[in-house]
C-alpha cells in the first residue's frame, strides 16, 4: 500500500493502490509499521515475534478524515426540516440559526461536557474505519468556549485510540453579541484568541469560513495572516456557495488545504495547481444540503490536483461520520476509482492534515493502523453503500474494533 509516490496524488497517482494479492504481512512496534514483507519473509526475519492472522481478508490503511467539526452541544434536526420545506442553509442562518444556533448551545457546556460529549461521538468514527481525524473548534465563538473546545479535544486525543488532529475555527461566524461590530470580533480573533491559542499550543492549523455571509476575503487574509505569524499552518472554507476568491487566497497564503470547493473559479483551480494546495471535497455536504451542484471535482483531478475527500462532520450541513459513503459519493460525483477514492480519503487526506507518510498508508514509518473489511475486493468498497463493512479495526498496533464494534464495549 505505498506506490513511492511523495506528496499529494494526482488521479493517475491513485490509480495504482499498491495491491499486495495473494498475503502480506506487516511488522509493529510501539504501534509503528517497522517492515512491510510476504509473511513468510518477514516471520523468517522475525520467528520470535507474535503473529496475528487477519485472515483472508481486503485489508487497507485506516481511513483519514481530514475536515471535521466534532466538538457541539445539541443537534440540528429541526433546521434540517425546514431546509427539506424550502429554506436555504443561508437563510437559517443569517435569522439566526446555523452556526450562532449551535454557538449559543456550545457556551452553556464546561469543558469537561464538551469533553466527554466528543468522546461519545468518536467509536463512531473508529467502527467506520477512521482512525485519524482532523478535528475543528468554531462552536465557541468566544475566548473561553474556543479554548474550552480546543482543550476538549487534547483530552479527548489522549483519552481515545482515535487521534485527533486540532484545528482552531473561531472564524467560523460572527458571534450574536458581535453583529453590529464586526470588525471587534475580527480583533478579538487576531488579538486575543489565535495568540493564547498559539500560547498554549492547542491547534496545528487555523481554519477560516470564507463566504459571503461570514468573512470576506480580505478579512480572512488578515486573519489567516496573522495565523501563520503565530506558527500555525493554515486551511479554508473555501467557495462553498459563491465564487468569492477563496481558492486564490488559499493559494496566496500557501494554505494546507481549501475545502468545499462547490463554487470555485477556473481561476481558483488553476492557482491551486500551482501553490499545491490540497483541495478537500465534501459530497455528503453537498448532498446533504442539497445545493443542487457539486464540487468540480472530475474537471480539479482532471487538471492534476491532488485531491481529498473527507466528512465534514458536523451538527448542521453533514452529520455523519461515514468516509466509506463520502467515497461512494466521490466515486458518483467526480468519477473516481475506487483506487482513487480510497487514496482521496487515506494518503492525500494525510497530505491536507500535515501527515504525510505518518498515517494513510500501509508502510514503515506509519502508524500500525489498518482496517480489515467484510468485502472481496477493493471495488467493492465505494460500489456498497449505506451499510458497514468493517470487521476489525486495528489502531497503533491495538486491536480496537471487532466485528464492527468497538472492543470491550457492549453491542
Ligand atoms: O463545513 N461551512 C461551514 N461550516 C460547516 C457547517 C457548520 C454548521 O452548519 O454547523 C461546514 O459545512
Ligand atoms: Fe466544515
Amino acid at each position: 500500500m505505498d506506490t513511492g509516490v511523495k506528496g499529494p496524488r494526482n488521479a493517475e497517482a491513485l490509480a495504482d493502490p499498491g495491491l499486495r494479492e495473494g498475503g502480506w504481512a506487516v511488522l509493529v512496534e510501539d504501534g509503528i509499521i517497522r517492515e512491510a514483507d510476504r509473511p513468510d519473509a518477514l516471520r523468517a526475519r522475525h520467528d520470535a515475534a507474535p503473529f496475528v492472522d487477519l485472515g483472508d481478508s481486503l485489508v487497507v490503511p485506516g481511513f483519514v478524515d481530514p475536515h471535521t467539526h466534532p466538538v457541539f452541544t445539541g443537534t440540528r434536526e429541526d433546521e434540517f426540516e425546514l431546509r427539506n420545506g424550502g429554506k436555504t442553509y443561508e437563510e437559517i442562518a443569517k435569522a439566526g440559526g446555523g452556526i450562532r444556533n449551535s454557538a449559543r448551545r456550545l457556551r452553556s457546556s464546561s469543558e469537561d461536557e464538551l469533553t466527554n460529549d466528543l468522546l461519545a461521538r468518536l467509536d463512531g468514527f473508529l467502527e467506520l474505519g477512521t482512525t485519524t481525524i482532523e478535528a475543528k473548534s468554531g462552536y465557541g465563538l468566544s475566548t473561553e468556549s474556543e479554548l474550552a473546545s480546543l482543550r476538549a479535544i487534547r483530552r479527548a486525543n489522549a483519552e481515545h485510540p482515535l487521534d485527533l488532529v486540532p484545528t482552531f475555527l473561531g472564524a467560523h461566524e460572527i458571534p450574536d453579541e458581535y453583529r453590529e461590530d464586526r470588525e471587534g470580533y475580527i480583533r478579538l480573533l487576531t488579538n486575543e484568541m489565535l495568540p493564547l491559542v498559539a500560547k498554549e499550543n492547542l491547534a496545528e492549523a487555523c481554519d477560516v469560513f470564507c463566504e459571503d455571509h461570514v468573512f470576506s476575503v480580505d478579512e480572512s487574509r488578515r486573519i489567516l495572516l496573522r495565523a501563520r505569524e503565530l506558527g500555525l499552518e493554515l486551511k479554508l472554507h473555501a467557495d462553498e456557495i459563491k465564487p468569492i476568491g477563496g481558492a486564490e487566497l488559499a493559494a496566496e497564503v500557501g494554505a494546507l488545504s481549501a475545502d468545499h470547493l462547490v463554487a470555485i473559479s477556473e481561476e481558483g483551480i488553476r492557482r491551486m495547481r500551482e501553490a499545491k494546495v490540497v483541495p478537500v471535497l465534501l459530497p455528503a455536504t453537498s448532498l446533504y444540503l442539497n445545493l443542487g451542484k457539486d464540487a468540480p471535482g472530475k474537471r480539479m483531478l482532471n487538471e492534476g490536483l491532488a485531491c481529498a475527500l473527507a466528512t465534514d462532520f458536523n451538527p448542521g450541513s453533514s452529520p455523519t461520520r461515514s468516509l466509506p459513503l463520502v467515497m461512494t459519493l466521490g466515486c458518483i460525483k467526480y468519477g473516481m476509482t475506487a483506487a482513487q477514492a480510497l487514496g482521496a480519503a487515506t494518503w492525500n487526506a494525510a497530505c491536507a492534515i500535515g501527515r504525510e507518510g505518518q498515517v494513510g498508508a500501509l508502510a514503515p514509518g506509519c502508524l500500525a493502523d489498518l482496517v480489515v473489511l467484510d468485502l472481496p475486493n477493493l471495488r467493492s468498497l465505494p460500489y456498497r453503500f449505506g451499510e458497514n463493512f468493517v470487521r476489525t479495526v486495528v489502531k497503533r498496533g491495538e486491536i480496537v474494533v471487532t466485528n464492527g464494534r468497538r472492543t470491550g464495549h457492549a453491542a
